[in-house]
């Protein structure tokens, strides 16, 4: 098989024929005291470059775990996922399953972390703007994080001018040092989506982008992510909502623990 190299997430190569992303057999439950709830029962999924796929479900069904776990912000029981044909997590055996700790000492955890900061966007329902900082800063900081202090002084003009750019884009020049209280509920999902992208990444995942808004404010958003889909943008989203489905390629359903499709 042919091997080309990709600019993104350091080393990876990725071999033609490989899916982008490729989850197998992905368990995932929580322990509430004696109770063991069971959330995820053997999910499969396949995301191929520059498809748009949605996943659907009911409240409580699963949706956001799925997506945290495609998108390595958390850790599957059992299973795995790949992107560009290598595993995002150890092996279930020396697996750290507690969320929000890293060891840094393991390499499977920081290459999980440099995959999360590199090669993966996030839009969330509720936005998660920084208040202290204007639309500008919260959608560059994404970028100071990923630089890191030493190379930010370099890297700052580029930065900026991607920024100023997605923010053009998503219609905003106009609000660059507002503060999220002085924005619409669509306006901070815009800056979400503009941080979310700054740093080109390969997937953008989105988890209920529309939930908290009004029809036209999702109407603008759903435009938005539909126009980055045509420019060739991966999208991986999660939405109780069929309206919101019908804007993607394909739509899986999430139920009882498992993806089917519609
Ligand atoms: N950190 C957690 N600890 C315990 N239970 C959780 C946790 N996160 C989610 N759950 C439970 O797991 C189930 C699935 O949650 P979630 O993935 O948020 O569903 P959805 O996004 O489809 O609404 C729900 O019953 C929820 O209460
Ligand atoms: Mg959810």
């Amino acid at each position: 098989m042919n091997a080309v190299s990709v600019n993104q997430a350091g080393s990876n190569t990725y071999a033609v024929g490989d899916s982008l992303l490729r989850a197998v057999n992905i368990f995932k439950s929580y322990r509430m005291g004696p109770v063991e709830l069971k959330v995820l029962q053997n999910c499969t999924l396949n995301v191929d470059p520059g498809e748009f796929v949605a996943i659907m479900g009911k409240s409580g069904s699963g949706k956001s775990t799925l997506l945290h776990i495609l998108g390595a912000l958390d850790v599957p029981r059992k299973g795995q996922v790949h992107f560009l044909g290598q595993p995002i997590f150890a092996p279930p055996e020396r697996r750290r399953l507690r969320t929000g700790i890293t060891d840094i000492f393991s390499e499977a955890e920081r290459r999980r972390n440099r995959l999360r900061r590199t090669a993966f966007g996030f839009v969330f329902q509720f936005y998660h703007l920084l208040p202290d900082l204007n639309v500008l800063e919260n959608v560059l900081l994404q970028r100071m994080v990923e630089s890191g202090t030493l190379e930010w002084g370099a890297k700052k003009r580029e930065a900026r001018q991607d920024a100023l750019d997605l923010l053009e884009h998503v219609g905003l020049t106009e609000r660059l040092k507002h503060k999220p209280n002085e924005l619409s509920g669509g306006e901070h999902q815009r800056v979400a989506i503009a941080r979310a992208l700054v740093h080109k990444p390969r997937i953008l995942f989105a988890d209920e982008p529309t939930g908290n808004l009004d029809v036209e404010a999702g109407a603008n958003i759903m435009s938005i992510l539909s126009e980055l889909h045509k420019g060739g943008q991966t999208i991986v989203m999660v939405t109780h909502d069929p309206a919101i489905a019908e804007y993607a390629d394909r739509t899986l359903v999430l139920e009882n623990g498992r993806l089917r499709p519609t």
